[in-house]
């Protein structure tokens, strides 16, 4: 796991917010909002969205880890994940594996949240040992 410097954690932190703002969530009223820095430097942004058909809601990381590769992005080297007030989530069983899927060894997942500077970081592996690959 390799930390970022402080000034990139901070600007993922900053862009996560600021997705989260666009969730679409009006079936759970939970806003949640990622941001994925790619092996190009590129910050990709995702925010959670549901639909009427509730199995079809998406969450925030499978958009921003989607909008990394719709932009070329190969590898994801860092994501953020942000859920309201000062609450801390992490992500999801499903999207744990599609973080496995994107990931490189070194790969960092930070959970922090909208308010206050708490700050969790932890890897993909720590998340879901043994995920599935072929
Ligand atoms: N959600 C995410 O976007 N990411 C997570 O890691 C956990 C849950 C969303 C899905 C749903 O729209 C809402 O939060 C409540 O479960």
């Amino acid at each position: 796991m390799t930390k970022l410097p402080e000034t990139d954690v901070s600007s993922l932190i900053e862009a996560a917010r600021q997705a989260r703002l666009n969730a679409h969530a009006p079936y759970s009223g939970f806003q949640v909002g990622a941001a994925v820095l790619d092996e190009r430097g590129v910050v990709s942004v995702g925010c959670n969205m549901e639909n009427a058909a509730y199995p079809l809601g998406t969450c925030a990381e499978a958009v921003a880890l989607g909008a990394m590769v719709a932009s070329g992005g190969k590898t994801c080297r860092a994501i953020v994940i942000v859920a309201g007030g000062d609450r801390l989530i992490t992500p999801c069983g499903g999207c744990r594996q599609r973080i496995t899927e994107l990931a490189v060894a070194g790969t960092v997942v930070y959970c922090a949240a909208d308010a206050g500077d708490a700050l969790e970081m932890t890897t993909p592996d720590a998340l879901l040992p043994n995920g599935f690959t072929f």
